[in-house]
């Protein structure tokens, strides 16, 4: 890649996470449609119409050894020219690679996750998934140096979501996470999880989650397509319910598992 790119000089791009399994895509469709969007919020024109960009990741795959569970990253970036802030007339860059995901063991799975509550230092365009995630390594070195493996972040007293993941919390039998806006990413998993709540017997709710009723929640999630469904069982030193992950978890966790290889 020529130095000179606008990814590496500025973190003048978009991308996506794409999930992958058994060598079919999961919500590729909703994954293309957010890419647009994170073009539309940078003002960089698609380089590709949707059927291309299936030819492309298809291709991707076949030269790629299949296996359980994969993940597409793609960025786009506004392409390589002289360092200068204003918009270049040249072609985008565009990089696509395919990774495996080893699943968390059962006993990772059992166990769940610790995390802390920090400040959100990120900028008012979160609904665009930018590659310039500078504020992202920060806040989860931050927790990593405070000994636990995630931070949620809070901006104006609210919880908003995870580092790489959107935020759900159960309570009184409603399963609540923050509205979409522009202060977080809106979560293709998130999605996927909110729509398959009354299939297990809870009530889906996007309002905002004030810190304190985080730090009362019954359960918190944290989503996202390549760690799927994540319990934290320890919050800012404190268990989360009994400190294990709890029951509705274990319920949307078996309910996620089988929709995901029913439906693409
Ligand atoms: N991250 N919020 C943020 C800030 C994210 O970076 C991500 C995903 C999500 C979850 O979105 P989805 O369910 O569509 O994956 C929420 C990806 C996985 C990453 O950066 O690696």
């Amino acid at each position: 890649m020529p130095v000179l790119d606008r990814g590496f000089i500025f973190g003048d791009g978009v991308y996506e996470v794409i999930p992958v399994y058994r060598g079919a895509f999961f919500r590729l469709d909703e994954h293309l449609a957010r890419l647009q969007n994170s073009l539309d919020g940078i003002r960089l024109p698609n380089p590709y119409t949707a059927t291309q960009w299936h030819t492309l990741f298809a291709e991707l795959l076949k030269r790629n050894a299949p296996a359980a569970q994969q993940t597409v990253y793609v960025q786009v970036t506004r392409g390589v020219a002289p360092r200068d802030l204003a918009f270049p007339a040249v072609p985008p860059t565009v990089f696509a690679m395919v990774q495996d995901v080893a699943s968390p063991t059962a006993a990772a799975r059992a166990r769940g996750i610790t995390a802390i509550t920090v400040a959100d230092i990120r900028w008012q365009r979160c609904h665009i998934k930018a590659i310039t995630l500078l504020p992202n390594v920060l806040m989860r070195q931050q927790a990593l140096d405070a000994g636990v493996q995630e931070a949620i972040l809070v901006r104006d007293g609210e919880a908003l979501e995870g580092v790489a993941s959107n935020l759900f919390i159960v309570r009184d039998g409603r399963l609540i996470t923050p509205p979409k806006g522009q202060h977080l990413l809106p979560g293709i998993t998130r999605d996927v999880v909110l729509g398959l709540a009354q299939d297990i017997g809870l009530t889906p709710n996007e309002h905002a989650i004030p810190l304190k009723e985080l730090q009362g929640a019954e359960e918190i999630w944290l989503t996202s397509s390549n760690k799927e469904i994540q319990a934290v069982t320890w919050l800012d030193g404190k268990q989360v319910g009994n400190g294990t992950p709890g029951p509705w978890w274990a319920r949307m966790t078996a309910r996620y598992d089988a929709f995901k290889m029913t439906l693409g």
